[in-house]
């Protein structure tokens, strides 16, 4: 089942399978998030806000590694490490 994925600011509405990380699908489609550790979800650099749709239960620990409790609660999301199984939209 495909799931909708909309990058707001980018203004592209992207329908994929689940199984990637954000990151990997916004590089699929030429939206720009910033990666400076590569993607190893070392930095926190690729931090992107979901506006809608987001699923607090399943923030990875390496979420709650990189970002802070403020962040969680406002649905911030490392992009390499945040695996959407479901249909959101992005800040980005
Ligand atoms: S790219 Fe560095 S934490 Fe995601």
């Amino acid at each position: 089942m495909y799931i909708t994925i909309k990058f707001l600011k980018s203004s592209k509405t992207i329908e994929v399978f689940p199984g990637n990380t954000l990151l990997a699908i916004a590089r699929e489609n030429d939206i720009r998030i910033p990666s400076p550790c590569g993607g190893n979800a070392l930095c926190g650099g690729c931090r992107v806000r979901v506006v809608e749709g987001n699923d607090p239960q399943d923030v990875s620990a390496e979420e709650y590694n990189k970002l802070t409790d403020d962040q969680i609660a406002n649905n911030w999301r490392l992009a390499c490490s945040f695996i959407p199984y479901y249909n959101i939209s992005v800040d980005i």
